[in-house]
């Protein structure tokens, strides 16, 4: 059929200069998950059209895979993105609702019970509309864990999905149509450990052969229809699996995270940190683990740096305004950490006659534990 000329051929995936800009703010800070991504950037821009159902919460995603593979990371990044502040959002870690009288501390309970006035309900209107502001009024509500759920907060998660609704102890009424609600859950993530572990217990003449992660991803969402009922399925708009991470991601993941502590250490205590390349492979070796992610980087660089450095200018050996370099040890066992005085580091930067080769640096070898079990650090 000839086009008519006086029809505009349109882009239904094109996005806003907004979306764009949350989207790249996005892929910025999660690695690996651009499925995900997508996803969440094309609810906000149907939000932002003012197409959503105003009767029903904004939009809700169940987050599915391997742990450390930046599922509450992608919220966090959304939370900074919106509203500066990583922790802006309400995040209920389902785990702690197992008995059923805890979920007054998340409603409330009713008038006439002891202490009713003494706890105000964690979802209460005032808490919901916290972080919302005038460019932004919307509210990220994060279930995580929800298969540790129990059957009080499966009810009010149900009547959240459907209706936007929730009626607290008082009998007042929460509106939570501005959510965008995340649930993560760790069902079927089993299935990830096919991608790296051969059958076990026979010996087979068969090479190991890793399944794609496609047909991983098909067996987790078969594995959340056995778990979670259809009536609560049906109610999610969208479910995400979350792709296992390799060594590629880590190194990014591990940019990352070093730049954040590097940011940290110049804007609190004004000093250089630098990273060898024998350092960057001692964290990431010891840091990140295809069953555990990259959840263990952020603890390792904490103990490990951070508080590394803020003993070493705690003990006066590291001043104002010096470059720390950070060094494997030649055992491969820890780090090693060597200064450069602030007018050195300066015209080495400047690129004057100071040397900047560690034959300039002087070391300092922090006693650090041997070999400080990293696995599994606290879950989020
Ligand atoms: N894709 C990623 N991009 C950037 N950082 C990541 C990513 N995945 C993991 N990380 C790092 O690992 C940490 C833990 O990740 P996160 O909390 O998102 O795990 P999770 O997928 O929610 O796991 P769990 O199922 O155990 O809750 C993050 O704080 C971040 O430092
Ligand atoms: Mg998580």
């Amino acid at each position: 059929m000839a086009r008519n000329p006086r029809w505009r051929e349109l882009d239904p995936q094109k996005l806003s200069p907004e979306a764009r800009r949350l989207k790249e703010g996005l892929v910025s800070r999660v690695v690996g998950q651009e499925p995900a991504i997508d996803a969440v950037t094309t609810i906000h821009q149907i939000w932002r059209s003012g197409l959503a159902d105003p009767n029903r919460p904004i939009a809700s995603f169940l987050l599915l895979g391997p742990t450390g593979t930046g599922k509450t990371r992608l919220v966090e990044a959304m939370a900074e993105l919106l509203f500066s502040d990583r922790r802006a959002m309400l995040k209920i870690d389902c785990a702690e609702f197992s008995h059923s009288h805890e979920i007054a501390r998340l409603i409330g309970s009713p008038p006439g019970y002891l202490g009713h006035r003494d706890t105000p309900p964690y979802l209460s209107q005032e808490n919901v509309d916290r972080h919302q502001t005038r460019e932004n009024p919307v509210t990220l509500l994060l279930f995580d864990e929800i298969e540790k759920a129990n059957d009080a907060l499966w009810m009010l998660l149900l009547g959240i999905l459907d209706k936007g609704t929730l009626t607290l102890g008082t009998n007042e009424q929460v509106d939570l149509t501005r959510c965008l609600i995340f649930l993560t859950s760790n069902v079927g993530a089993d299935q990830f450990d096919r991608l790296h572990d051969k059958p076990f217990g026979f010996r087979t003449a068969e090479p190991f052969v890793a399944p794609d992660m496609s047909t991983v991803s098909d067996s987790v969402l078969e594995a959340t229809r056995r778990v979670f009922s259809p009536e609560f399925l049906n109610r999610i708009d969208r479910r995400i699996v979350f792709n296992s991470l390799g060594e590629a991601q880590f190194k990014l993941i591990l940019d990352l995270e070093l730049g954040y502590v590097r940011q940290r250490v110049r804007k609190r205590l004004d000093v250089d940190l630098r990273c060898t390349p024998a350092a960057r492979r001692y964290l990431l070796e010891k840091g990140t683990n295809p069953r555990y992610g990259a959840r263990p980087l952020r603890g390792l660089l904490e103990s490990e740096v951070l508080f590394a450095v803020a003993n070493l200018i705690g003990s006066g050996q590291v001043l104002e305004g010096d470059a720390v370099q950070l060094d494997a040890r030649r055992d491969g066992e820890g780090l090693v950490f060597r200064a450069q005085r602030a007018s050195r580091a300066a015209a080495a930067s400047r690129g004057g006659a100071t040397s900047s080769t560690n034959a300039s640096l002087s070391p300092i070898v922090l006693p650090l534990p041997a070999s400080r079990e990293l696995l599994p650090a606290s879950r989020d």
